[in-house]
C-alpha cells in the first residue's frame, strides 16, 4: 500500500471538477451519498478498482455497487426491465440498489462484479454525488469509505480518520442524512438481498412481497463464490505438470502473468481477466504462489475458491 496525500475538496464546481478529473485518472475519491460516504473509483478501470480493495484492506473481492447519475446511464451497464424498472422509476434517485443482468458491451471491470453476470447499480440522491457522477460522466464503483471491518463513515472527518493516506481526495459536503447503507434488491424471484435505507414495506408497495435471502443463490456474500473456472486449478505451483497452463506472478516464464514485477494491485486488476482467458483454453490451470499480504490475501481467497472441489 503506497501512501498518498489526501486532499479535502469542497462540494463546489471546482471541487467537483477535481474529483471527476481524479476519477478519470484512475485515482480514488471519497464522496458523500445520502446513505454513507463512498470510496469511489472508475468502474471500468480494473487497476483503479483494485486500489479500492487495497485501500480498505478487504480480505476478499466481494462485488461492489456501481453508482450512476440516472436510469438512462444505468441501462448502459445492465438490463433493467419488469419489476426492477418499476422500482427504479419509483425510488431512484434514492437509497435503493438494484442487482440486474449485465448489459452487452457494459465494459465494467470484472473486479466490480467479482466475475458474476449481474451488477449492483445505484442512483444516489445526494446533490454532491449527483454532481460528481454527472461531471465524471461514467460508472463509479464505491463501497463505504471505511477500512474493512470498521464502522461506515457518515462525515468527511470519519473518512479522513479511517483512510487518510489511502484515498486521493474526499469531497466534503457535511453529514449523510440516512446514515445506513442502501437497501439491495435483485434476483428472480425478486429478493431482499440487504436491508438498508429504504424500507422493505415501501418496496413491496410497488412490486408485492419480496422473497427472503437465505438460499445460496441469492445471499450476497455467497454469490461471489460461484465464479470458478471450468478446468481444475492447482495453487502454489512453481512449475507446470504435463498439460497444465501456468498463471504466473513475478518474474518467471508462464502462459499469462498476473504481474511480472510482482505488484499485487496489478495482479488483482488482472486476476479475473486472466482466469477467464486461461479457462477458455480448457486445460488444467496451475497458479504460482502469491504472497499472503496486502491484496495478496484477497487474491489468494479468490484462488482458493476457484481451486476448491466442485459440488
Ligand atoms: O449505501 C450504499 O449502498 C453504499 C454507498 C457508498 O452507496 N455502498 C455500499 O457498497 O454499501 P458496497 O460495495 O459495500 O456493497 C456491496 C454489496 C455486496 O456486499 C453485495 O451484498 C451486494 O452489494 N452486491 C454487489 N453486487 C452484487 C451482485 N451482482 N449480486 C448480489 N449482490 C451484490
Ligand atoms: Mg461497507
Amino acid at each position: 500500500m503506497t501512501e498518498t496525500e489526501t486532499t479535502l475538496l469542497p462540494a463546489d464546481a471546482g471541487g467537483i471538477a477535481e474529483a471527476a478529473r481524479l476519477l478519470a485518472a484512475g485515482r480514488l475519491v471519497s464522496f458523500p451519498t445520502e446513505t454513507v460516504y463512498g470510496l469511489g473509483a472508475n468502474a471500468q478501470d480494473s487497476h483503479a478498482v483494485a486500489r479500492i480493495f487495497d485501500a480498505k484492506g478487504r480480505p476478499r473481492f466481494n462485488p461492489l455497487i456501481v453508482h450512476v447519475p440516472d436510469l438512462d446511464m444505468a441501462r448502459r451497464y445492465a438490463d433493467i426491465t419488469g419489476p426492477l424498472a418499476a422500482l427504479a422509476n419509483s425510488f431512484w434517485p434514492g437509497p435503493l440498489t438494484l442487482v440486474a443482468p449485465l448489459a452487452r458491451g457494459h465494459g465494467l471491470s470484472p473486479l466490480v462484479t467479482a466475475g458474476l453476470d449481474t451488477v449492483a447499480l445505484r442512483v444516489p440522491a445526494h446533490p454532491a454525488a449527483q454532481d460528481v457522477l454527472r461531471v465524471f460522466d461514467g460508472p463509479v464503483a464505491a463501497p463505504s469509505a471505511n477500512p474493512s471491518g470498521r464502522i461506515s463513515p457518515t462525515t468527511a472527518d470519519h473518512v479522513m480518520a479511517g483512510l487518510r493516506g489511502r484515498v486521493d481526495a474526499i469531497v466534503d459536503a457535511g453529514p449523510c442524512s440516512v446514515g445506513l447503507e442502501s437497501t439491495i434488491v435483485g434476483g428472480d424471484p425478486l429478493t431482499l438481498l440487504r436491508p438498508g435505507g429504504l424500507a422493505q414495506e415501501e418496496i413491496e408497495r410497488v412490486v408485492g412481497p419480496l422473497a427472503k435471502a437465505g438460499n445460496a443463490i441469492t445471499a450476497p456474500g455467497q454469490l461471489a463464490s460461484h465464479y470458478a473456472p471450468g478446468a481444475p486449478v492447482r495453487l502454489n505451483a512453481n512449475a507446470t505438470h504435463p498439460g497444465e497452463v501456468l498463471l504466473g506472478f513475478g518474474p518467471m516464464t508462464s502462459d499469462l502473468n498476473l504481474s511480472l514485477s510482482g505488484d499485487l494491485i496489478e495482479a488483482a486488476a488482472n486476476l479475473f481477466d486472466h482466469l477467464h482467458v486461461l479457462d477458455a483454453l480448457d486445460q488444467p490451470i496451475a497458479v504460482a504462489p502469491i504472497p499472503e499480504c496486502g491484496l495478496g490475501r484477497a487474491i489468494n481467497d479468490r484462488l482458493r475458491r476457484a481451486a476448491a472441489p466442485r459440488p
